[in-house]
């Protein structure tokens, strides 16, 4: 039977999904089975190989998603070996915050779990598509405008993950 990965993710805008498909894409190129889900909707993690998470991060702060997630499925998720990535502004290199910290706020949401790999990926910011709220702040913020997702970058990190889940693809 092939190796079953879960790709679970959170998003509010739709960008983080699409990030989430293409590492699904590449780990189908790997030979993997993958099933996509938003986190939201995921029953049974623990039935996997593997379990890839993915959220963006909003003023500071990871989607409230990803805490429930965690904290619904921690001894499931325990279980089986986790990747994680986060997607924002902030490996642009402008403010809010730096990746570092971005990535400190999202490992401590990750907590308890050891994932193998945390990485964060640049992501889209569609001024037409915010609602008038997330307008306004994007606007007084006078944060980045654009897609900036590197998808070489995210197929890379992708195409990694069976050797570092250390599963054998195929078996
Ligand atoms: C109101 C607002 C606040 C944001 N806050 C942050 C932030 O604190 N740090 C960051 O790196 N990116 C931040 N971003 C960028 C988003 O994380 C980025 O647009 C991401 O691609 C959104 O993912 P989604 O489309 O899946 O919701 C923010 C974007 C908006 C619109």
């Amino acid at each position: 039977m092939s190796t079953r990965i879960l790709v679970a993710y959170a998003s509010v805008h739709g960008s983080t999904a699409e990030v989430a498909e293409a590492i699904g894409k590449a780990l189908q190129k790997e030979g993997c089975t993958v099933d996509l889900a938003v986190m939201k909707s995921v029953t049974s993690p623990g039935d996997y190989d593997a379990v890839v998470i993915g959220a963006p991060v909003y003023m500071g702060k990871m989607v409230g998603d990803l805490k429930k997630f965690v904290g619904k499925h921690r001894d499931a998720l325990a279980k089986v070996p986790i990747a994680a990535f986060c997607v924002g502004v902030a490996p642009l290199g402008k403010d809010p915050g730096d990746v570092d910290t971005v990535m400190n706020i999202f490992r401590t949401a990750l907590e308890p779990l050891e994932p193998v790999t945390v990485t964060m990926f640049a992501g889209k910011i569609d001024m037409q598509k915010l609602p008038f709220m997330h307008k306004w702040i994007w606007k007084k913020m006078d944060g980045p405008v654009g897609d900036f997702r590197d998808w070489e970058a995210i197929g890379a990190w992708a195409g990694d993950l069976p050797g570092k889940f250390g599963i054998s693809v195929g078996a």
